[in-house]
């Protein structure tokens, strides 16, 4: 009756086969995120990154699924980034996952051949329009950066050059009509082969980028 989303009241929610713990500090894993996951295991990778992890869902779905993987979780909030750390233990992937709280690239070391994010990317003036379940019980800052929705893909973008292994990849989440600005913040950035990639229901979903290799062979 309080519209509480019913994975809060459950204190878990599915996520890609497992089951992930969720409070009011972290965003509810979202099937449409398992594009991005399946997206990223479809090429080899074995340093990742995933920027704004919430419940961790994508880098503990990455590492679970990619035995000798190793990865850096990262997120503002360190209340969620608690919640990431329980969700790597419950899964078994603790040892091979460092929780990093950070604004973005700040804070961040090493040098990543595969970096994902589903950042938050709502709109200012969409986010007056969404449901009360949502916005009631959901943290702001996992929803929206304010304005245009782009600011968090043009920080990550920024500092993605030192980060990004030559040959390496992105691979961003985006929201309905983000696909040409998203992809377009790729090309400026200097990353190759850019591509929008649709979800299960055809909706522009995953924005793809490769660093180019050094020597410019492609
Ligand atoms: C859309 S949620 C995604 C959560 C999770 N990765 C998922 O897909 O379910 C965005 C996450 O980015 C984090 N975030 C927001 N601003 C951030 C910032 N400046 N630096 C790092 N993380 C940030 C939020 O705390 C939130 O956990």
């Amino acid at each position: 009756m309080a519209r509480e989303p019913l994975a809060q009241i459950l204190g878990a929610w599915g996520f890609y086969g497992r089951s992930f713990r969720v409070t009011r500090d972290t965003l509810v894993p979202r099937p449409d995120t398992e594009t991005l996951v399946d997206l990223a295991l479809a090429r080899p990778f074995e340093r990742l990154i995933d920027l704004g992890t919430g419940t961790g869902a994508i880098a503990v779905t990455l590492l679970a699924e990619r035995g000798g993987a190793t990865g850096v979780a990262s997120d503002l909030s360190a209340a969620a980034l608690a919640v990431a750390g329980e969700n790597a233990a419950a899964h078994g992937v603790a040892g091979r996952v460092r929780l990093v709280e950070a604004d973005w690239w700040g804070g961040v070391e090493g040098v990543f051949d595969l970096v994902v994010s589903n950042p938050p990317y709502v709109t200012e003036a969409e986010y007056a329009t969404l449901a009360p379940d949502v916005t009631d019980w959901e943290p702001r800052g996992a929803l929206t950066p304010g304005g245009d929705g782009l600011s968090a893909y043009r920080a990550i973008l920024d500092g993605l050059a030192p980060r990004l292994a030559p040959g390496g990849r992105c691979l961003v989440e985006i929201g309905a009509g983000q696909g040409e600005a998203v992809a377009a913040l790729f090309t400026a950035a200097g990353l190759d082969a850019v591509a929008v990639h649709p979800d299960i229901n055809g909706k522009p979903r995953v924005v793809e980028g490769w660093m180019p290799k050094r020597n410019g062979a492609g």
